[in-house]
């Protein structure tokens, strides 16, 4: 079965616009375990408009389930990941006035600098992810930086789930998971581990969770604010209900 890691960054967006201490992400998560999450997500970024440092050490305490990070490629980050030592750390672009992550990590282009990092996050004892675009240039790049697992983004499916009504079956969102599909299986092949994220709802995750040899979702906005209407261990057991209906295995 594709496991379900849970990012619960916006909780802490929902704090953070009181800079107050409700909800706490950390009750958030383990609600989230409670309702089936096989992981916990968080990013902290640069600007902590978010998660904040003490989140994470204190996440790192006390969740049970593994613990993944995703961090721009920065020395401050990498040395935030050193000290807190989750179990993955997760590339992902990061830009100062984007609303979310936008696009894939350009790993092709920035692959020197890159391998430094992964290979100071694998002696960390981290596994050691990128997120990227579903294009064969960047997969085979993940592979030669030192990465073990490569996260396909599916910010296109999601947006083209959007622009066509909502429809599943229409030609282009097909087009788009087809681009998933091709992606995932290509870097399957080269060994890698598959992931795959970003704009995953409720409503669309059946496309994608009934792809093949995907091992794990990493899904946010939705389940946080579903959790909103009907609590987080609910709205964890849904979608995982959705992607065990939807799996092949
Ligand atoms: N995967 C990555 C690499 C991300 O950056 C994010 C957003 O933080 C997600 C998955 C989850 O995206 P969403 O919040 O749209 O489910």
């Amino acid at each position: 079965m594709i496991k379900l890691c849970v990012n619960i960054d916006h909780v802490a967006t929902i704090r953070e616009a009181r800079k107050t201490i409700e909800p706490d992400p950390i009750l958030a998560a383990k609600e989230a375990c409670l309702g089936g999450a096989d992981g916990i997500t968080l990013h902290i970024r640069e600007d902590r408009r978010h998660m904040q440092d003490e989140d994470l050490f204190r996440l790192r305490k006390i969740i049970k389930v593994p613990l993944n990070l995703e961090l721009a490629a920065t020395p401050e980050m990498i040395d935030l990941a050193l000290k807190s030592n989750p179990d993955m750390a997760m590339l992902v672009p990061e830009g100062r006035n984007e609303i979310t992550t936008e696009g894939g990590l350009d790993i092709a282009a920035d692959i020197n600098r890159l391998r430094d990092m992964v290979a100071a996050l694998t002696e960390g004892g981290m596994r050691v992810s990128a997120f990227v675009d579903a294009k064969e240039e960047q997969i085979d790049a993940v592979l030669a930086s030192g990465c073990t697992v490569c996260e396909i983004h599916t910010g296109q499916y999601a947006e083209s789930f959007i622009n066509n009504n909502f429809v599943i079956d229409n030609k282009e969102v097909q087009h788009e998971r087809a681009n998933v599909h091709t992606a995932v299986q290509y870097a399957v092949g080269l060994g890698l581990q598959c992931n795959a994220g970003h704009g995953l709802t409720h409503l669309n995750v059946s496309g994608i969770a009934s792809i093949e040899n995907i091992s794990e979702l990493h899904i946010g906005h939705s389940i946080v604010s579903r959790s909103v209407l009907v609590g987080m261990q609910t709205s964890v057991r849904e979608m995982k209900q959705q992607i065990e209906d939807s799996s092949h295995e």
